[in-house]
């Protein structure tokens, strides 16, 4: 078993640290923020993900995983350091690797002969090279030190299980014996192990990425087409995926894809398109029907209330960017909230996780704590996360404490057909 640091405790660091402290391996997860690790240490969980927290648990009570504040803390003594640290996107739209780059410049001068650092945040084309570089700049002997790229494809919400039962583990490294001893780290991992040139892994994450945003752009256009000739989406998403070429994943009409992934990688893969002189019109698109959604979903509220918005009284269910986790980064309510709000809409909003997180980033947003409360006095009530619990309300209360029965279900959450007979004028994406 191995010795490893992880860098950064955010839904990355910390699931990758106490899925390979639950693998076996000596973990110390380090973070900048002090108050984080403390709290950790104690075996308080900053983020909401299922099973993270017995897993920390066990990882403690075992003492095979500890949190330390500051990368080179880690580092020290590590025989791999895994950077899970954010890339956000900066103003041209690449990734920013700022951060990246200062926990290469701390952590050079304290690695050990033979240790490897891994690259799993999602990092451009040339970053694993960039890492090298950076790393013989800053003092390491970079002869003695390896650099791969192994880029993460969990998803939040399952990010626990994503992580130990992956569909495949990518390993991007030029060096045949370094690409075995990361190997070694998965093999308890059942999963097929793809080995490639750095380049080519780091086009995988972001070709993943792109590819998915491009599903979701493309079945939200099949669902405008549909609401223009009369088809419902979710037969014909439903008919489509059946088809194993297909797949049903990912075939869900809504208002556009959003989250700390999708929208900063689509923005990365362009500017390394356009920097390598390749004119991704394709990934355009997809970019601009994600756009246009979001404005569709505020139309459909804006027609629902009357034609205008201005002093409406407006009832949100979910704030989160998708079901299941407390992540409001990019989030696409958010988005249309931030619409209705700047048409004059008065918001009031309920998330099963967020709501307190949501009023801190939209003052002007009324939050409270309870979803009918959110509804009371609303003229429209519009759905914005696929939060299971909304299926479940009881809506002909829902319906006396509206000033009208209208719902717009931009998640496609409800039955169309019971909210009608509920006596809700009901409109959904694509139906
Ligand atoms: N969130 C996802 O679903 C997901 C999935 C796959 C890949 N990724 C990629 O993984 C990377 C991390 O994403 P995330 O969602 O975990 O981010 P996050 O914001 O949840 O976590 C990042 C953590 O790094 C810490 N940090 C920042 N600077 C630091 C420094 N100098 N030293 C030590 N710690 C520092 C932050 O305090 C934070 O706790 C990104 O590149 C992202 O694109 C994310």
């Amino acid at each position: 078993m191995s010795s490893i640091a992880v860098v950064g405790a955010g839904y990355v660091g910390l699931t990758t640290a106490a899925c390979l402290a639950h693998l076996g391996h000596d973990v110390a997860c380090a973070d900048i923020d002090a108050e984080r690790v403390r709290r950790l240490a104690k075996g308080e969980i900053p983020i909401l993900e299922e099973g993270l927290p017995a897993l920390v648990a066990e990882g403690l009570e075992a003492r095979r995983l500890s949190f330390v504040v500051g990368a080179a803390t880690a580092a020290a003594n590590a025989e791999f350091v895994f950077l899970c640290v954010p890339t956000p996107q900066g103003d041209d739209g690449a990734a920013d690797l700022s951060v990246v780059e200062d926990v290469v410049r701390e952590i050079a001068p304290v690695l050990e002969p033979g240790a490897v650092v891994v690259n799993k945040s999602t990092m451009p084309v040339g970053s694993t090279r960039l890492v090298e570089r950076i790393l013989g700049e800053a003092g390491a002997v970079v002869d003695h030190v390896g650099v791969a790229s192994n880029p993460e494809f969990l998803r939040e919400g399952t990010a626990v299980h994503d992580f130990l039962h992956p569909n495949r583990v990518v390993i991007g490294c030029e060096d045949a014996a370094v690409a075995v001893r990361v190997s070694d780290l998965y093999s308890n991992v059942h999963a097929p192990i793809l080995v490639t040139d750095p380049a080519s892994a780091e086009m995988i994450k972001y070709a993943s990425n792109a590819f998915l945003a491009t599903k979701i752009s493309f079945i939200n256009a099949v669902a405008n087409l549909c609401e223009a000739v009369n088809a419902d989406v979710r037969e014909v998403a439903l008919g489509m995926g059946y088809d194993a070429r297909i797949g049903f994943e990912f075939l869900h009409p809504g208002p556009g894809y959003g989250g700390s992934c999708f929208p900063k990688d689509t923005a990365a893969l362009l500017h390394t398109a356009s920097s390598a002189g390749y004119d991704f019109s394709l990934l355009d698109g997809v970019v601009e029907v994600n756009r246009r959604q979001h404005e569709r979903i505020v139309a459909k509220i804006r027609t629902a209330a009357g034609g205008a918005l201005a002093g409406v009284p407006v009832g949100l269910w979910g704030l989160t960017f998708k079901a299941n986790t407390d992540d409001l980064r990019d989030s696409p309510a958010l988005a249309v909230a931030a619409s209705l709000l700047d048409e004059g809409a008065r918001l009031r909003a309920y998330d099963p996780v967020a709501g307190e997180e949501a009023g801190r980033r939209l003052p002007a947003l009324d939050v409270v704590a309870d979803p009918y409360e959110a509804c009371r006095g609303a003229r429209v009530l519009t759905v914005l996360t696929e939060w299971d619990e909304f299926r479940w309300l009881d809506f002909e209360r829902v319906a006396e404490t509206m000033e009208q029965a209208a719902v717009v279900d931009a998640r496609n959450l409800l039955d169309p057909l019971a909210m009608r007979r509920r006596g809700f004028a009901y409109q959904g994406v694509g139906r």
